[in-house]
Formats: structure tokens, sequence, C-alpha cells
């Protein structure tokens, strides 16, 4: 055994031992350094790639001034615009670092070792990494065909130890959702010691006739968080805000296990402003169903099976090992996400400007004609 494994035998407990670090999607500058090429595109994170309101840039320039001072740790002003856009009460909202922040605080706030979790798979990879750096034992569910969820298999994985379970709509990597009548049918379903988290990252996104937000179902059991996000539609993901909501009385632990001032004051003022102009999120929400329409049509067209999403990214199955794939688009420029077993021959494309999906496009047609 080399030196430093002596040294670091024991240093932490095994379920840290087993976390294998978040892998982002590879920035743009690092491709291009490499390649020694220029214009490459970055489809691979689900991020906006218009970029948020100019008021909430006006926003931060104007917070910066201010940043000699800790921001609100109650984020007072952000979640008095959340509660009158949502028609729910302050006291029902936690804001976080990114939802990302409040996945981690859910998996150790509301369970612990001996405790158990349900989530989907394939799925958002945090729900994972959360349960598995707060030592909570889960079940990862198949969804159907590996698309589909399947919320009665998950119900039925609920024991008398499941704390948490968590269901995203739409799905990541997916891009599927769930109907209405069966999410509520779920939340009926799952006994009241559960606790379930409704991920709704991608919620503006979604256009499917039968699509419910979970924030309409409320009624339906106590032990509900909704989960949403800046960084998709809103275009903030570097300012990392999200927001939990749910009843006072579940959501307050929340607040006992985050570390003060999460969010900050930038971060704050940006996710305000942004709030503000529902008429910028609109717009692009619009630009990426027209895209999404016409990148699916034109992968398609070339004979790709592609999974059908209500999100701003699609997952296409290239029918052969996606990290040669992966790798012969990054050499042509082109940056997406190559998805583990069991669906290693799919890739995750976020959609961007028509420009960016024609390089994708063009990169995709030069590779099925190999
Ligand atoms: C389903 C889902 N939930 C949560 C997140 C985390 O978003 P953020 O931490 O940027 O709010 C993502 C990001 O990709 C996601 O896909």
């Amino acid at each position: 055994m080399c030196q430093t494994a002596v040294l670091m035998r024991g240093l932490v407990p095994p379920n840290v031992e087993r976390l294998v670090p978040y892998s982002p999607g590879k920035p743009v500058e690092e491709l291009e350094r490499e390649l020694g090429i220029t214009g490459a595109v970055k489809l691979a994170s689900n991020e906006n790639p218009w970029g948020p309101s100019p008021a909430a840039i006006e926003a931060m320039r104007a917070a910066a001034a201010g940043v000699h001072r800790y921001p609100d740790a109650a984020a007072w002003e952000l979640r008095r615009a959340l509660a009158a856009h949502h028609g729910v009460s302050m006291d029902e909202l936690v804001v976080g670092n990114g939802s990302n922040e409040l996945i981690d605080l859910v998996c150790r706030t509301y369970a612990g070792p001996g405790d158990h979790a349900v989530i989907g798979a394939p799925s958002f990879v945090c729900y994972a990494l959360g349960l598995t750096a707060a030592d909570v034992p889960f079940d990862e569910v198949p969804l159907r065909e590996h698309l589909a969820w399947d919320l009665p298999a998950m119900a039925a994985r609920v024991n008398a130890a499941t704390r948490i379970v968590f269901v995203a709509n739409p799905n990541n990597p997916t891009g599927a959702h769930v109907g209405g009548a069966e999410l509520e049918a779920f939340l009926r379903s799952v006994p009241e010691h559960v606790l379930v988290v409704l991920d709704e990252a991608y919620v503006e996104f979604a256009d499917a006739a039968d699509y419910v937000s979970a924030l309409a179902l409320r009624e339906t059991r106590e032990r509900l968080i909704v989960l949403r996000t800046f960084s998709k539609a809103y275009g903030l993901a570097a300012c990392r805000v999200g927001y939990a909501i749910g009843r006072p009385e579940v959501v307050e632990y929340l607040n006992r296990t985050r570390a003060p001032f999460n969010v900050s004051a930038i971060a704050q003022a940006a996710a305000r402003a942004a709030l503000a102009d529902p008429a910028h999120v609109a717009a692009y929400v619009e630009k990426n169903r027209a895209e999404r329409a016409r990148v699916v049509a034109a992968l398609g067209g070339l004979g790709l099976r592609v999974a059908p999403s209500q999100a701003n990214f699609v997952l296409v199955d290239y029918a052969r090992d996606n990290r040669a794939v992966y790798d012969a688009l990054l050499r042509m420029g082109v940056i997406v996400r190559p998805m583990p077993a069991p669906i290693a021959t799919w890739l995750r494309v976020t959609i961007g400007r028509p420009e960016e999906n024609d390089r994708f496009l063009a990169a995709t047609r030069e590779l099925v004609s190999r």
C-alpha cells in the first residue's frame, strides 16, 4: 500500500469514501485550448443560452456596491417577492445556494444513517450524492424503459424506515414528465411519514397538457417540498439561487441546518429582478420550444431515437458507445453530456441558440454518416 493510502485510511467515514465528485460539463475555454479551435459550443449543463433579464444584470451591478456587508441572511425581500409570485406565505419559503444546496440540506435534515430514501434511475445525480453524503441508504427505482417515471413502483419501495422520496418533474436527464393525475395519485398513496420532494427545476419549460406542478397539489399531503431554481429558465446558473416551498412546520427545519448567509447579496438582487421580468423568461421558453421541436425533428430524420422532452434539453440514443460519440463531438467543437449505464448509448444535449444547435446537428450528421 502506498504511503498516501496508509495515511488516508480511516480519515473519512465509508460513505464519504464511496462518493465520486460531481463531474460538471467541460468548459468551452478548456476545449478550445486543448484542440486549438474557436467557436466551440457547450450544450452540456442545461443553461439558458440567452442569458438573464437585463434588469437582473443591472441589479447585480447595483448590489456590487454593497458587498462589504453580509447579505440578508433571511433573504427577506426575495422571499417576499416569491411569496407574492406563488401566492404562499413567506414562512413557506426557504432560499438556497442553488436548489442543489437544498437537495443536500433535505438529505441531512430529514434523514440519517438509520433511515431510508427512494429515488428514480436515471434521474438527477445529486439525489444519490446528497443521500450518500448524509449516509442515508436508498433504493433506486428504474424508470420504465429508462425513460418514463414509474411512480407506483417507487411508492411500493417505501417502508417504515423511508424518510424521503425524490421525484424530478420534468426529469433530468430524460426530460420526461409525469402527468397531474398520476402525480396526485402518487402523492396521496405515499405514507404520511414520508417527505416527498418534487424537484421542478425545469417547470417553466413543461407545456404538456397534463403537466401539473406539485404546487397545485399541496393539499394532498403535509410532508411535501417543492424545489425551484433560478438556474434554468431565469438564466442565473452562476448566481446559485434556488428555493424550497412547503408547510412552515416542514421547511422550518431547513433554516436550522443551512449555513448563515447561504445566498449572496448579488444573487438575491439578481433573482428579485429576474422574477420581476416574466416576459424575458416567456421569450426564452418560446425560443426553447421552437428550437427543441426543430432539433428533435432533425435528429429523428437522421434515424436517432429521442426521448420526449418537457425541458430545455433532449436525451438522444446514438445506439453505440456514447464515450466515442462524446469524444467525436468534442473534436468537432460540441460539448454534450454522455450518460452512464444503463443508458450508456445516450447523450444529453441542451437546446442552445439556433446557431449552436446547427453546429451540433451538423456534427451529428457527419458522425452518423461515417
Ligand atoms: C433536476 C435538477 N434539479 C436541481 C438542479 C440544480 O440546480 P441549481 O443547483 O443550479 O439550482 C439541476 C441542475 O441541473 C437539475 O437538473
